[in-house]
């Protein structure tokens, strides 16, 4: 009789065990639920490949309060680079859990989650243990999203590069054909016409012609050399040069020049600045063409400044102006022979396709930023690696 009530009790217990168990793993695999409907949500917006990264962190952000325990209080913030994106009404709020946004080994910014003040969930720590987990979760996926981009934006601009450097050598071979080829008639032409001057007793305005001829074959001959020097295959010459010292000679030849159009000239040199092996009259070619074209894009006046620098790979120089600046599309074009923007008699459209090549066959580097009417900066380097190229030019 006595063990009846007992295996009623054992039975009733077990039941009501049974039944919390059940709401705890209903709750659990509510909150998995939920986790993984965040997670597949993100990883639908990085798979994106239509959306620009701002707009996949703006969608992403959404996508977090729903995923916690208490979603009606929660809400999330991402910042990445100091660039911040909330969820809709976000504040600020005492009780919250974060993640660390790492990529390459670099914390880049945080994924936060926030509960708005409440006062039971003031009193207790409202975040489950898992949810810690989701969030660090949730801080990979989007340093994987954020890296994979980066890498993409990188991969294109290294291939426009490519293109670039590949369409300037095409042309270069072209222009060097064309070069030799009217290089012979054109000679014979200013030949010919030069004798034809020395002619005894020549009417006026023959003498006038011929004068005409000469000097428009001379333009053309100028034009034909420097494009020969933008294609040039063979070696330049290599001495010891002191670039301090070519800014400062070819500054002497425009200083009067910028006194006139109200130019103000800065010079920044390093004194330390070591000497590079190149071209003497290549160099000077370069840093003429960069400031002749820094002096045309400043009718008005403004500032030209040289800068010299070096570190332990590179001896590096800066020609920038305040003048008019560069749209996107004219940046693009800057070092295509014969591109310009100028009047006939103002440019040729080969002085930066020649600064080009002579940078190029120096192993060196030029780079441009320039800001529609603010300003442009050429900035131009030269290894330091002595030894190499002593060694490839047998000096
Ligand atoms: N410092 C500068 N500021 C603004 N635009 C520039 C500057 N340097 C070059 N450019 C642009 O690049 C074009 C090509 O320059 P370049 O090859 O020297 O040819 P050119 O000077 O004969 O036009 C110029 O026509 C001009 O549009
Ligand atoms: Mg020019």
């Amino acid at each position: 009789m006595q063990s009846k009530p007992k295996k009623t009790n054992i039975r009733a217990n077990g039941h009501k065990a049974s039944a919390g168990n059940t709401d705890v793993s209903r709750t659990k695999l509510r909150e998995r639920v939920k986790e993984l409907t965040c997670l597949y949500g993100i990883a639908q917006v990085a798979s994106n490949p239509n959306l620009p990264l701002e707009r996949k962190l703006k969608d992403i952000v959404q996508l977090l309060p729903p995923a916690w325990q208490y979603q009606h209080r929660a809400c999330a913030r991402i910042i990445i680079d100091g660039q911040v994106f909330q969820s809709p009404g976000f504040c600020n709020g005492e009780r919250r859990q974060t993640a660390t946004i790492c990529i390459a080994g670099r914390n880049r910014g945080t994924v936060e989650i926030h509960y708005r003040n409440g006062r039971s969930l003031l009193k207790m720590n409202p975040f489950l243990h898992e949810e810690q987990n989701l969030i660090d979760n949730i801080a990979r996926q989007i340093a994987l999203m954020i890296e994979h981009e980066e890498d993409s934006a990188i991969k294109a601009e290294l291939q426009k590069q490519l293109i670039r450097t590949d369409r300037l050598a095409a042309i270069g071979q072209l222009a060097a054909g064309v070069a030799h080829e009217l290089n012979e008639p054109l000679n014979t032409i200013l030949g010919f016409a030069q004798l034809a001057q020395k002619t005894p007793d020549l009417p006026l305005q023959t003498k006038n012609d011929l004068e005409k001829i000469a000097d428009a074959s001379l333009h053309a001959r100028n034009i034909i050399r420097e494009l020969l020097i933008f294609a040039r295959h063979g070696k330049p010459g290599r001495t010891p040069v002191n670039l301090n010292q070519i800014i400062m000679n070819e500054l002497k030849l425009f200083e009067t020049m910028c006194a006139k159009s109200g130019v103000e000239l800065k010079r920044v040199v390093d004194s330390e600045l070591p000497e590079i092996l190149a071209d003497k009259s290549q160099l000077r070619q370069v840093i003429s063409n960069l400031i002749v074209n820094a002096l045309q894009a400043m009718p008005d006046g403004g500032t030209l400044t040289l800068q010299t620098s070096f570190d332990a790979s590179s001896v590096k120089f800066v020609v920038e102006d305040t003048g008019i600046g560069m749209s996107d599309e004219v940046k693009e074009n800057i070092f295509l022979p014969f591109y310009t923007t100028k009047d006939v008699d103002q440019g040729t459209g080969l002085g930066l396709s020649v600064v080009h090549g002579i940078i190029a066959s120096h192993k060196g580097e030029i780079f441009v930023k320039s800001e529609k009417d603010k300003g442009t900066r050429f900035t131009v380097t030269f290894p330091r690696q002595q030894e190499t190229v002593s060694k490839e030019y047998g000096i």
